[in-house]
């Protein structure tokens, strides 16, 4: 059997039905190759958990390394701060680069601000909480962001792009330097070619808003499900590098279990193969695909299982009431109702599940959740 194409909870061989996205993040990091431009606000992809942000990143980093940029990646924490991560990240993608002796002035530069944040590994977020060391950081994000992005676009790397994962998740510090970092590069005399693509969850636009009120003029895109055109790639374009064949009837079926959930995708791509076992020249079947259904459901079950360990009782309460109100958008008066308590009671947990994309609002005050399945999962086992 060859090993499996699909990639449950890490990168995808294929990252299907994001074309635009792509085309979006192309057209930001190209205003950095002419003329050497700022790469102009913030563009932060926003989704719940599984839907495919970190995927879009990483491919869209790959793109820009073929397209020859110089390119970092942080992810946002809340328990520690960003310079130091991104000082790292910075002097890993320079030596990478080999740009030999002409980055050596940069590269010295970054190993001084690493010392003055304190030596990575050495317990840095304890060392960093004070104020006006925080502070210390946020402005030498900024110049070390502005130096390595002239640098880049002086030595045929074209421009800088930063990749922030998890964004809503850095410190108001961080968010506000980066905001503020990007608003100057855009105005800034000489040119400076950065760009800064971010993703998180939902609570990602607030997030940005809040660490800075011209935060607004971000461009936020919100990644939705997988159409049916798309899952049938994600199964069926890994498999053929593979020369194995999927049915149609299987596509369909493997459409209709996805429910356009790409981490769904990927589980059903990957327990049908284990199942099918196929060589090159086979074909997987829709008889594949309903024994491998069993497996499937159990990992989703684990996935539904280890997001519901850490809700409070209240919001424990929240979810079955809504579950059981049904599966699809339901009004925020009737999940109160089930509970037999007042419309704002729920108001609370309402966010907390928003923010942390369980739940979304659909307008009109419907709420539903996120991942197909989740409703079921809870009503079977709450
Ligand atoms: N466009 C896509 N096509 C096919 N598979 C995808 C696509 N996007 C994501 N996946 C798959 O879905 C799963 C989740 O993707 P990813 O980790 O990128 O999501 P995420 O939104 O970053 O999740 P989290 O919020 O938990 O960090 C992975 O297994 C990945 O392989
Ligand atoms: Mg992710």
């Amino acid at each position: 059997m060859e090993p499996s194409p699909y990639a449950p909870g890490s990168l995808p061989e294929y990252l299907a039905g994001r074309g635009r996205e792509r085309e979006l993040i192309r057209d930001r990091v190209s205003r950095l190759s002419m003329l050497g431009r700022s790469g102009g606000p913030l563009l932060a992809f926003h989704a719940p958990r599984g839907l495919g942000k970190t995927s879009l990143l990483r491919m869209a980093q790959r793109d820009a390394i073929a397209d020859g940029f110089l390119t970092v990646w942080v992810t946002g924490r809340d328990d520690r701060p960003m310079s130091p991560d991104l000082v790292q990240a910075l002097s890993a993608a320079l030596k990478e680069r080999s740009f030999g002796e002409r980055s050596k002035a940069l590269l010295h530069r970054l190993d001084q601000v690493q010392v003055e944040l304190g030596i990575p590994g050495v317990k840095v977020g304890a060392t960093l909480t004070s104020d006006d060391k925080t502070t210390t950081g946020t402005a030498v994000l900024d110049e070390l962001l502005e130096h390595a992005g002239r640098f880049a676009h002086n030595h045929d790397a074209k421009g800088l792009v930063v990749f922030v994962d998890e964004f809503q998740e850095a410190q108001l510090g961080d968010r506000k330097s980066l905001l503020i970092g990007l608003q100057h590069f855009d105005g800034a005399p000489d040119p400076t070619p950065v760009a800064i693509i971010a993703a998180g969850l939902p609570s990602l636009p607030p997030a940005v808003t809040e660490a800075a009120t011209f935060g607004e003029r971000s461009r936020f895109v919100e990644l939705g499900l997988l159409n049916d055109v798309a899952v049938a790639e994600a199964i069926r374009l890994p498999a053929e590098h593979h020369q194995v064949a999927w049915s149609d009837d299987a596509i369909m079926a493997a459409i209709d279990l996805a429910g356009g959930y790409p981490h769904k995708v990927q589980l059903i791509g990957d327990a049908t193969w284990g199942i099918a076992r196929p060589g090159p020249g086979t074909t997987i079947t829709i008889g594949h695909v309903r024994q491998a259904e069993d497996e499937i459901e159990d990992r989703m079950t684990g996935l539904f299982r280890t997001r519901l360990a850490r809700a409070t009782p209240e919001q424990q309460r929240f979810l079955t009431a809504m579950a059981a109100v049904g599966d699809g958008p339901v009004e925020r008066a009737a999940i109160a109702a089930e509970l037999g308590v007042p419309t704002t009671a729920v108001s609370r947990p309402r966010q907390q599940f928003i923010d942390r994309g369980f739940i979304e609002p659909t307008g009109r005050g419907k709420l539903r959740f996120t991942i197909p399945g989740f409703a079921a999962y809870i009503r079977n086992n709450t």
